[in-house]
């Protein structure tokens, strides 16, 4: 067995009381079908010697009892190890996911989603086919296979290599077909993860292929890459199709022989009738496994080539290592940068993002950060709430490297809200109260309306029971960076972040609604950034960043003074606003 389907053992061995009573069962269930054949020699043998009715009765309830005795064990066999094989699954599936929420931002950069999505779905799938047909097809196999040997040659040694001369054929034919079908299965699984990863991008991008009316070219985008999935299968349904009449002939022909040998044996009165008989018997019981077995290499193969997709998946590093340390209450929310430095490549190499930022933010204080597009605004954010680690230097909060700190710690400490507010297919209540399930309404409302998002819930059909998304309404952007900051304001952090939350609402709103959290963010540190210079103007410290470095720094009012970058982006968007009020 290839070594990643090790990797299954352990999921296994969680089951073992169904795994040994489903082999019992399987053992029982397959010793009354080699068993069978026995009756059926003794019946032929007995009867040709006389007939009566006690005989014919004894003998049709003998095999009546055996056909009853191996139905039950087979019921009991399907229960428990198809029902291993699909907790096996359930519990692929959930570690697989599970493993997914512990991956960096990075990962989901490098990753399609619709490629992940196929993992979980079908390739995890192919896997439980190995742990349920695939053990329980191989248990049988071995079984039939040694009983009804066992038996043939008892029958007749001479008579068992002539119908075995075909095997070394066989073997060879499935071993042949087995691995081209499985280069073919891969290639299959492939496409799919294409497709699908195709179809998950047109549906999130759909309003993007809309507006560039590039309908018809990703319908013949598709109509290839599924053209191609078709055309993949065929390749694989002619070779297995071949596959089986070939199998079949090649045991016909040891069938063939068998008869011609065995006739003449009964005719010289080397064997009974009734041995012959069985012989066939099991010699047609020894085709099954035949056929299985080539059946079951392929669920192998397939299986292994889904479990080496899974693993790859699995075997991705967090690249966040959580830290022992946590805070001692109560968090004051003071931040330090220490010469941090830092590119998204990870390494030295990559074109830095932030240079050599040095800030000290102390407890309570709101700095604001501004600067271009592309400054490094954002990704700043993102460090403290550490979402990428730094490259160089460090950050403390509470005096702790945050690399050293729990990330559950930290995390429950810095309340970041993203410049790309994101929501998910659930009521807006549930949605403001994501990271704190326990929440009461009340305390639901009261951080809706710090957000000044409790007008606009009031007017929905439902309040705030009402659905976001598909089954329900659609928010505006504004509407949807307010939930986002709700959401942040319901966990009460120490530490806030808001990163261009207010990006998608008036100059007048973002206003308002900063002056309606400047409570929350007195009593707490604030990072604010905006692209607004007259929403930060109160700030204690404002930073202007330029190409990754904070360039200046200070009160409104010093750096008005400096009359350098700062001042020249007040004085442009002065101007814009005065030009947008005529
Ligand atoms: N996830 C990312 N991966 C790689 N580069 C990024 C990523 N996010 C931002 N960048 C790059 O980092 C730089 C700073 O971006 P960002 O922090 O978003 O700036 P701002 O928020 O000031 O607009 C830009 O050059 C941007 O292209
Ligand atoms: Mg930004």
């Amino acid at each position: 067995m290839p070594q990643k389907m090790s990797r299954l053992f352990p999921y296994i061995a969680r089951y073992p009381k169904p795994m040994v009573f489903g082999m019992l069962a399987l053992v029982l269930t397959k010793a009354a079908s080699v068993l069978t054949p026995q009756v059926l020699r003794m019946t032929i043998d007995d009867l040709t010697v006389a007939v009566s009715m006690q005989k014919l009765a004894f003998y049709a309830s003998a095999i009546v009892a055996l056909a009853v005795f191996g139905g039950f064990f087979r019921f009991w066999m399907r229960r428990l190890l198809i029902g291993v094989s699909r907790r096996v699954e359930y519990d692929l599936r959930g570690d697989y996911f599970e493993h997914l929420q512990t991956l960096s931002s990075s990962f989901y950069q490098r990753w399609r989603t619709g490629d992940l999505m196929s993992r979980a779905a079908n390739d995890i799938s192919a896997v439980r086919m190995v742990v349920g047909p695939g053990i329980m097809y191989t248990a049988e196999t071995l079984i039939v296979t040694v009983g009804a040997l066992g038996f043939m040659f008892a029958i007749s040694w001479k008579l068992t290599l002539i119908a075995l001369a075909v095997l070394p054929l066989i073997s060879y034919v499935v071993k042949k077909f087995g691995s081209a079908i499985h280069k073919r299965f891969m290639a299959i699984q492939e496409k799919m993860s294409d497709i699908s990863a195709l179809t998950q991008e047109n549906l999130s991008g759909t309003r993007v292929v809309k507006a560039y009316v590039q309908e018809d070219n990703q319908r013949d985008l598709f109509a290839d890459e599924n053209e191609d999935y078709y055309a993949r299968i065929m390749r694989l349904v002619k070779l297995s199709g071949a596959f089986h009449p070939l199998l079949a002939s090649l045991i016909g022909i040891g069938t063939a022989l068998v008869l011609w040998w065995g006739g003449a044996m009964v005719v010289n009165g080397e064997i009974t009738l009734g041995e012959l008989v069985a012989f066939f018997a099991y010699l047609n019981m020894l085709s099954w496994p035949m056929i299985a077995l080539g059946w079951v290499v392929n669920i192998y193969q397939r299986g292994a080539a889904s479990m080496k997709r899974i693993a790859v998946v699995l075997d991705e590093e967090p690249a966040l290592q959580d830290g022992p340390e946590r805070f001692e209450a109560p968090v004051s929310g003071r931040i330090e940068f220490r010469d941090v430095s830092f590119s998204y490549t990870g390494n030295g190499n990559g074109a830095r993002v932030l240079r050599d930022i040095d800030l000290v933010i102390e407890p309570g204080q709101t700095v604001a950060f501004v600067g271009r597009t592309g400054s490094g605004k954002s990704t700043l954010t993102r460090l403290v709430a550490r979402l990428y680690d730094v490259t160089d230097g460090a950050i403390l909060v509470d005096g702790h490297d945050v690399r050293r700190l729990s990330l559950k710690a930290l995390r429950s400490v810095v309340g970041f809200v993203p410049q790309e507010s994101f929501l998910f297919s659930e009521s807006v209540g549930d949605n403001i109260a994501f990271g704190r399930a326990e929440a009461t309404d009340n305390q639901i409302a009261e951080a809706a309306a710090l957000a000044g998002l409790d007008g606009d819930i009031a007017d929905f059909p439902e309040s705030y029971a009402t659905m976001v998304g598909e089954r329900g309404i659609t928010l505006s952007g504004g509407q949807r960076q307010r939930a986002t900051i709700a959401r942040a304001l319901l966990v009460d952090p120490p530490i806030l972040i808001l990163d261009d939350v207010l990006s998608a609402v008036d100059t007048e709103t973002e206003e308002r609604i900063l002056f309606q959290l400047s409570s929350v963010m007195k009593s707490r540190t604030t990072l604010l950034v905006s692209h607004r210079i007259s929403t930060v103007k109160g700030a204690d410290q404002i930073c202007v960043l330029d190409e990754g470095q904070i360039v200046e720094r200070g009160t409104h009012d010093h750096l008005i003074k400096q009359e350098g970058l700062y001042a020249s982006l007040y004085e442009k968007q002065l101007l814009e606003e005065e030009l947008d009020r005529i």
